[in-house]
């Protein structure tokens, strides 16, 4: 080891020095500064043990006569008096067979502390294995940070940020290089903006499909109380039997739920197969009742187009968006179709042991909301989704569905499904209250990092890494949301030429 590496020594105003934690005082000259590594040799085997810098301060003797000398205006340069403290705690040090481990044996006071070269950062930086990805550079030292791709579905992964920080970048880039691996990850992206687009040009058609929502609903997959629920009917009312009953005739003829076969099946249902003996054209009405509420009925659809099968698309693509960007006042259907398809996955997943997916969700609260705080579409198709989530975030991993979400408020979604995905954790400059969220989750020592963080910047920490602490990434973008082409400028630029009457200039990006 280089002598001139050395940055300081360690220090204990108390006189007492742990190991977990260490206060460093600087050399002269040399400059640490939060989130930097170092290290001090371990005093029984020599590897570097390596401690994470979460603070630097000067510390200044104080003299009485300081006060009195700047209240005349007059700064007293004292460069002799003044050191710098840096403050660091432990990571540990990894044994022959690369894991890591916590330091236990005591180190003496003022034991040399020096600055992490490369080569001892790469070794806690690079997990082991091929299937990894590149997330992007630790601008400190330069080293490319990469995850694992096992832990990333075993464990699913968290990548959270305030508006406009990156997550979404992030998170496409993340999608675009997984799919690219050997083997190529298969994802199943729930877009709720239709930002990964991107992803067709930048794999190939043949790699990625965008569907429409609305291509996944099953009809049949329906439970009967979802209908009677749509039109706000009893079970035990008349219409409500009538309907029942021809849904049942449907399902014993194996037909398609679409208004035409319905209707048809309704003409069937006879009054007496039903009980009912009062005069016949007051069944007649409650027949026309039921015939008006197919009409208009938003969950059963007019032709028999057939549903999409998620699983089936995911056999010969690497990654399937769901585009559920179309449709502005419908979130309880959106609802029960993302539930349909989530179910379908995983169900395939716990049946067959040669099916697996990353499920993306961008924008988790809309999918997995916490109680009370964030409530939108219907309670019952919010619960069926919420459930269904939950179970992939507690239990896909181990089946071969990883959970991969994106957002903007960690308080607004679900705790157990955030907490679950955090044991990866991309966390890109937070708002003050999603801070005080992560400091719950992961900790404080996390929290702190984070700093305000410029876009793209992000602090990473889990499984996925090979050291279990945080390490700061510059995110590398491999491709940029479908957003990203638009800027708020351009609109204004478009909206300003159209109203002076002037054909938009081609050079300048307009579009959608
Ligand atoms: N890693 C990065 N490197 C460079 N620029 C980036 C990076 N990530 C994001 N940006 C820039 O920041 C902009 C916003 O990024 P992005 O849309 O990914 O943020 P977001 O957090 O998903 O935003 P929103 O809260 O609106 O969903 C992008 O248009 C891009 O120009
Ligand atoms: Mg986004």
């Amino acid at each position: 080891m280089d002598g001139s590496m050395t940055v300081g020594y360690t220090y204990s105003g108390t006189g007492e020095y742990r190991v977990d934690e260490i206060t460093v005082i600087l050399v002269r000259g040399k400059e640490l500064a939060k989130g930097d590594l170092v290290y001090v040799e371990h005093p029984k085997n020599g590897s570097p043990v390596v401690y994470q810098v979460t603070g630097v301060h000067p510390h200044r003797r104080v003299r009485e006569y300081e006060e009195a000398l700047l209240q005349e205006g007059r700064v007293l340069g004292d460069p002799e008096g003044t050191t710098i403290h840096a403050r660091a705690y432990q990571w540990g040090w990894l044994d022959e067979a690369g894991s890591l481990r916590p330091l236990r044996h005591p180190i003496s006071p003022n034991t040399p502390v020096r600055i992490a070269e490369r080569e001892v950062i790469a070794r806690f930086t690079k997990p082991n294995g091929e299937w990894k990805l590149l997330l992007g550079t630790d601008p400190s030292t330069d080293l490319d940070v990469e995850l694992g791709v096992y832990p990333l579905i075993r464990q699913s992964a968290l990548i959270c940020g305030a508006v406009g920080t990156g997550k979404t970048t992030t998170a496409v880039s993340m999608v675009a290089r997984a799919a690219s691996l050997n083997p190529p990850v298969r994802f199943f992206v729930v877009d709720k903006d239709g930002e990964y687009s991107s992803l067709i040009e930048r794999l190939g058609i043949d790699r990625v499909l965008k569907v429409p929502w609305m291509r996944f609903f099953q009809p049949s997959d329906i439970p009967w109380e979802d209908y009677l629920a749509e039109f706000g009917w009893q079970k035990t009312w008349w219409n409500a039997k009538i309907l029942v009953k021809a849904l049942k005739v449907l399902y014993a003829q194996a037909s398609p739920v679409t208004k035409h076969n319905l209707r048809k099946a309704v003409e069937y249902v006879g009054a007496e197969s039903l009980g009912f003996n009062k005069k016949a054209d007051e069944f007649e009405q409650y027949r026309q009742q039921v015939m008006n509420a197919i009409t208009g009925s938003r969950l059963i659809p007019d032709g028999d187009l057939m549903p999409l099968d998620p699983v089936d698309l995911l056999k010969d693509r690497h990654v399937v968006i769901m585009d559920i960007s179309t449709g502005k006042d419908t979130w309880s259907q959106k609802h029960l179709v993302v539930a349909q398809v989530l179910r379908r996955i995983f169900g395939e997943a716990l049946e067959n042991r040669r099916f697996g997916c990353v499920v993306v969700l961008e924008e988790a609260m809309y999918y997995a909301p916490q109680r009370g705080v964030f409530d939108l579409g219907d309670k019952d198709a919010r619960g069926k989704l919420l459930g269904v989530v939950k179970e992939i975030a507690t239990n896909g991993g181990r089946n071969g569905v990883g959970l991969w979400i994106v957002t903007q408020r960690l308080a607004t979604v679900d705790k157990t499904v955030v907490t679950q995905c955090a044991n990866n954790i991309i966390c890109h400059s937070l708002e003050d209250l999603d801070r005080q969220r992560l400091a719950e989750i992961v900790g404080d020592e996390f929290s702190r990092l984070i700093g305000d963080l410029p876009q793209g910047e992000a602090i990473v920490k889990g499984t996925a890494l090979k050291c279990r602490f945080p390490i700061w990434v510059k995110v590398l973008p491999e491709v940029y949301p479908a957003s990203a082409t638009t800027t708020p400028m351009s609109r204004f630029v478009h909206m300003e030429l159209a109203s002076q009457g002037e054909a938009p200039q081609p050079q300048i990006a307009l579009d959608d």
